[in-house]
């Protein structure tokens, strides 16, 4: 039977063909951030409160100012029909069925339309594009289709170096494309000149820059949130220009080895921010303690990445679900055991070293 989120992970390593088992579990280059992004997990300890009445408690919380059920989220993650013929569908109906948000990637494999109607609470997570309007398009789109928030990834303007992907030769090709990518402009790619660089006269120009971005939330209907973030001090720069939320995380490992494990910047991010916007992390969580650390440590929410997409690999939404349900479970029997009856009462005194 499969239990834990490792249970799941194993058993979809085994199902899954190379190349797709080292798309979804690999990340960039010596893959030390991927690692490490669990590892850092491990140093943090926990410290029990005695006898704490937690009758009646519970782990409904607040993300963006809406009530939830749990604050476990759906990280945004492309191609889902590489793992299971429905896709992000199964993915829906799952986080559904566990209360969950879902943050739709724009590389979705199954368009924002034909998901739009399951019921649930999703966000849209997106690439800003060299064109404007062309994001804007995306946006207007997403809200059509019901979300209710945009997450811009920022620690991806280029693709990054992932060895194991190219070793296991993994290719997006076919049947399973970014399906909502299709109706943008395709701009003729730049002609380089001998000695110019294709990154940085090439892709790099193209990549956004802070007056983008400010452009983007000015013009977007949707509260922004950014993604990607590791350094307090753009945190600050980022809340000046008026984003909605911060996403503490490294892409899952899988964009800039050696960035440090996303939990471990979780404190200096919360500290900058302030309270003044919710501050989220992903990255490397695999039990509900990790997720009660994270609490602990200021954030208002995670997100969870491929443990999802192991749940859907092995049985489709139905194993999405027991995902979610599993790191539920875990998070309130650690917060029973810490002395915690509800979220509010997770705080950093609860932690410890542990080596
Ligand atoms: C991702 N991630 C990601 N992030 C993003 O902003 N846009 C995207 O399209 C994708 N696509 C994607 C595909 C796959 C297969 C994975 C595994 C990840 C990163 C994702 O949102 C998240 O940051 C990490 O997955 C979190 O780490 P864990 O939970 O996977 O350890």
């Amino acid at each position: 039977m499969l239990t834990t989120l490792i249970d799941f992970e194993t058993a979809a390593s085994k199902q899954l063909p190379d190349d797709i088992r080292a798309y979804l579990n690999g990340g960039a280059e010596a893959e030390r951030s991927v690692a490490e992004n669990r590892a850092a997990f491990g140093r943090i300890g926990l410290l029990p409160k005695l006898l704490a009445d937690c009758g009646h408690g519970h782990t409904r919380t607040t993300i963006l100012g809406v009530e939830a059920a749990h604050p476990v989220m759906v990280a945004p993650m492309a191609f889902q029909r590489l793992f299971d013929p429905q896709g992000e569908t199964a993915t829906a109906m799952a986080a559904a069925a566990q209360e969950a948000v879902m943050v739709l990637s724009c590389q979705t494999s199954v368009l924002p339309e034909d998901i739009a109607d399951i019921p649930g609470r999703r966000w849209i997570q997106l690439y800003m594009q060299a064109d404007h309007d062309a994001t804007m398009s995306l946006v207007t789109r997403a809200a059509s289709c019901g979300a209710s928030a945009l997450v811009v990834t920022l620690d991806a303007p280029i693709n990054g170096l992932r060895d194991r992907e190219v070793a296991a030769g993994f290719a997006v090709d076919g049947d399973v494309r970014p399906v909502m990518l299709d109706a943008l402009p395709h701009p003729p790619r730049p002609q380089l000149e001998a000695g110019q660089s294709v990154v940085f006269d090439g892709m790099m120009v193209f990549a956004p820059k802070w007056p983008d971005l400010e452009r983007l939330i000015a013009d977007s209907p949707l509260p922004v949130i950014v993604k990607g973030c590791l350094r307090a001090q753009d945190a600050v720069r980022l809340m000046g220009i008026g984003v909605a939320g911060i996403i503490v995380s490294n892409h899952g490992g899988r964009v800039l080895d050696t960035t440090p494990a996303p939990i471990t910047r979780l404190a200096d991010i919360v500290k900058a921010a302030e309270g003044a916007v919710p501050v989220f992390v992903d990255g490397g969580i695999r039990r509900g303690s990790d997720v009660f650390k994270a609490l602990a440590l200021g954030a208002e929410a995670v997100l969870v990445g491929r443990p999802i997409m192991h749940g859907l690999a092995v049985d489709g939404a139905r194993g999405a679900s027991q995902v979610l349900r599993r790191l539920r479970d875990e998070l309130a029997v650690t917060m029973a055991l810490c002395g915690c009856a509800t979220v509010a009462d997770i705080t950093s005194d609860l932690l410890t070293e542990f080596t």
